[in-house]
Formats: C-alpha cells, structure tokens, sequence
C-alpha cells in the first residue's frame, strides 16, 4: 500500500481520495481552502455526491484519510501526488489553467526528490508536458519526476461507485518508469489498463465526453423530426439501441446536456481545434443542437399555450441531472430564463436545492408548486416524479398540460388522469 497525496477537495478530488482510502492507501487531500478543509476534518462534506459521505467517514475512522492545507509541506513528503483541481471554461471557450499554474508553483518550490505526478483533472493536450518543462526550468531535475495523465470518467451522481468499477484506467506517459507503480495503485479494481502517449491520454478524456454529447444532440435533433412524422422518438431509441454498433446510451432525447463536463470540455476542443487550423464542424453542430433545444421546447409550449404572458407554469427539476446538487449550465436554468422572458410566473421545486432567482418562486413542496399552475413542466428527471399523487396535482393545477422535457413519465398514465401530454418526438 502506498502513501498518496491528492491536491484538490473538489468532487473529483473527494471521490478519488475516499477511493483510494478504501483501497487501503494512506491519503492526505489537499485543499487551499482552509474553511473546507476545517469541515471535512470536522466530518462535513461540502458537496452532495451518492455515498461519499459515508465513504469519507469509514476512511477517516479506519485513520486512512487526512486533510490538510498546507501543499508544499505535503508534496515534500509524499512520492506519489495526485492532481485534481478545477479547470473551468474561459469566456473564449479556452481552459482557465490557473488552479494548474498554481499547483506546478507549489511543485516547482517542493519536489527534491523522485515523484510520480499523476494528473486527473481534464486539461488540454499538451498541458502534462508544459508542467514538465515548466519544472525543469525552475530548477527541478528530470530524474525527480514523471508525469502520468490518468483521465476520470466519473459521472456525478455515481461517482464513488463509478470510482470502485471503472471501465477502463488510461495511463498516458512519456516515460516507462511510472507505469509499474501507477497500475499497482488501482491493482485491485481489476479494470482494463491501457498506456498510451502523454497527448493521447489528454486527448481520451475530451473526446469521449465530446462524443457522448454528439450522441445526445444527435437524438435530440432526430426528436425534432419525429415530430414532423408523429413517429414516437422513444420506439426509435430503442430499435436503434438493439444494434450493439450503436448500444442503450446516451441515446435519451431530453432539454439537452448540461454540467460541469460536457459544456467545458465542447468549449475547450473547439478551441483547441480552431487554434490549429481544424474547423470542427461537427463540435459546433453538437452545440448548435444543444443550444437551440431550450427553444424547441419553449416553441412547444407556445404552440399549445399561445403565449407565455402572465401564465403561471411549474417546473419541477433544477439541478442539471437527478441525483446531484449541481446546476453548473443546468439546461433547466437556460428553460427558466426563456420562460421568464416570455413574462411567464414561474413555481419552482426540486428534491435537492431551493432555487432562487428573480421572479421565480421555490417551493419546497411540488403540490405547493403547481398550485393554478397553467402547465406542469419536466426539466430534470428526478425518480421521484414519477411517483406523485396524479389525482392530487390535477386537483391543485388549474390547467391540465404537462410538458415532459425528458420523456420520462408514464403517458398513459398521464393521459387517464386527465392530463394532457406534451414532449418532443412524442406523438
Ligand atoms: C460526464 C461523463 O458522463 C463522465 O464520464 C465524465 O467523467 C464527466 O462528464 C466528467 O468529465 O467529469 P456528468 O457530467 O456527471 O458526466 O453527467 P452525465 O451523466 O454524462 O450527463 C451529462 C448531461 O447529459 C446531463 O445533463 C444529462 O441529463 C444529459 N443526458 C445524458 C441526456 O440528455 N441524454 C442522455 O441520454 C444522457
């Protein structure tokens, strides 16, 4: 078992921490923020992520698990460091690289001796090597370091089982050295590894998030067509599903994607392409698709409602998926903004955050929220949903339109209460 450092109490950070914890390591996470590391000594999470709570408990009992702050006394002591910090968009679509900046200062003034910098935050090709150099110049020697790429493909909401159950481990050096010792770190999850170039590894991480989103805007624009033929997009989904070319997912016609992911990481291949010369037609048609599908729905609605003055709608589902408490580029937000600026009332409520926003009403109840609501709107599938009194939200609505932005609930069951049901590529 090994000593690990882990710089970064994110929610990539905390996951891969209480991971490598259970595993048996010893593991120290690193944040600069003091307050947070204050909390989590004191046993509080920051972030709502399934089962990592319990997770971090059992570690910190079992004394496997330790916060600190203080990054260089921590990176001097430890041969393996993790690097899991936050890499956010630029208003350009570029990656803000800072948190990394900042973190290669703290390396370049600690590494003395022999450390294998493992990198887990996405950041764009090129960037493990321009750490590399950026050591060197400051006085680090070769034979101190290696640097790996290990992309996570950790989905919010399973993370910490994600985190046990892999599908794969991409270890992306430019040297033999490290990969002995990286493979042994994740020996016991029994995932298939693949070692691969410094670039290709950085590369891996975008383009699969890239071409999860094409999966996405692809069936979302073909929900748009079935609409024209009054063909069901959810029989569709599933004869396509049956090839094993094509597979069950991502593969759900909805309001689009959203997170802290999938958006950034378009962004940041765009550029990437562009800044070389490429013209990446098919990312700006993933966006494209992904933009104007807030606009499919609210035409919808329009379509049925005539206009959204002064109508009072309930939209139930905030975060930009179920199961988090994340509304980083939820679509749900970007559905809320255009209602409201069509001068509809909006009654809000989700299972996990109250949201507050000018001219919106949270609520903490959904019966409260639909209360002479004109239309009931879906934006986010919370399994929750599904199980409500019908009866009940029909007597508190005033109209009877319901409007599932992600094909989620039971139409027939809709329709037999007296609902009237309105989705894209739903006849
Ligand atoms: C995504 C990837 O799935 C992870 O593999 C990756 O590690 C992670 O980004 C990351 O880069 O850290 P996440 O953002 O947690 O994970 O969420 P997803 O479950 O991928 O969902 C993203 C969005 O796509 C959500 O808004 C979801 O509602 C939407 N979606 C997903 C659809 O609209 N249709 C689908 O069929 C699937």
């Amino acid at each position: 078992m090994m000593d690990i450092c882990v710089i970064g109490a994110g929610y990539v950070g905390l996951t891969t921490s209480a991971m490598l914890a259970e595993l048996g390591h010893d593991v120290v996470c690193i944040d600069k923020d003091q307050t947070k590391i204050e909390q989590l000594n004191q046993g509080n999470v920051p972030i709502y992520e399934q089962g990592l709570e319990r997770l971090l408990k059992n570690t910190r009992k079992k004394k496997r698990l330790k916060f600190s702050h203080q990054i260089e006394k921590e990176i001097g002591s430890h041969s393996i460091i993790f690097i899991a910090v936050g890499t956010p968009s630029l208003e350009d679509g570029r990656t803000d690289l800072r948190a990394i900046q900042s973190v290669t200062t703290s390396l370049a003034a600690a590494v003395t001796s022999y450390k294998i910098i493992i990198m887990k935050s996405t950041v764009p090709p090129g960037t493990n090597q321009w750490i590399g150099q950026q050591l060197i110049e400051r006085g680090v020697s070769p034979d101190w370091f290696d640097i790996v790429s290990n992309p996570e493909f950790l989905k919010e909401g399973t993370a910490v089982k994600d985190s046990f159950h892999p599908n794969r481990i991409v270890i992306g050096t430019s040297s033999k050295r490290p990969v002995t010792t990286v493979k042994s770190i994740y020996q016991q999850l029994n995932a298939p590894v693949i070692v691969t170039s410094l670039a290709a590894a950085e590369l891996i991480k975008y383009a699969s998030n890239t071409f999860l989103a094409a999966k996405i805007s692809f069936i979302n624009e073909l929900s748009r067509i079935c609409d024209v033929f009054d063909a069901d997009i959810l029989e569709v989904e599933k004869g396509m599903a049956l090839d094993p070319r094509i597979g069950p997912h991502f593969i759900r016609a909805g309001l689009g994607y959203g997170g802290s992911c999938f958006p950034k990481d378009l962004s940041a291949l765009k550029y990437i392409a562009e800044k070389n010369n490429i013209y990446p037609a098919m990312i700006n048609a993933v966006i494209d698709v992904n933009k104007t599908q807030i606009d499919t729905y609210v035409n919808k609605l329009t379509s049925v409602l005539t206009h959204l003055q002064g109508k009072r709608l309930a939209v139930w589902g905030i975060t930009f998926k179920p199961n988090t408490d994340d509304t980083r580029s939820s679509q749900s937000i970007g559905l809320v903004d255009q209602l409201l600026k069509r001068g509809a009332e909006l009654h809000v409520y989700d299972p996990m955050i109250d949201f507050q926003a000018e001219g919106v009403t949270n609520h903490s109840s959904p019966y409260d929220s639909v209360r002479d609501a004109d239309c009931l709107i879906i934006a986010t599938e919370w399994p929750a949903f599904a199980t409500v009194n019908w009866q009940k939200i029909q007597k508190e609505m005033k109209g009877n339109l319901i409007m599932d932005c992600r094909n989620f609930l039971d139409l027939t069951k809709l329709q037999s209460h007296g609902f009237h049901y309105l989705g894209v590529g739903r006849p």
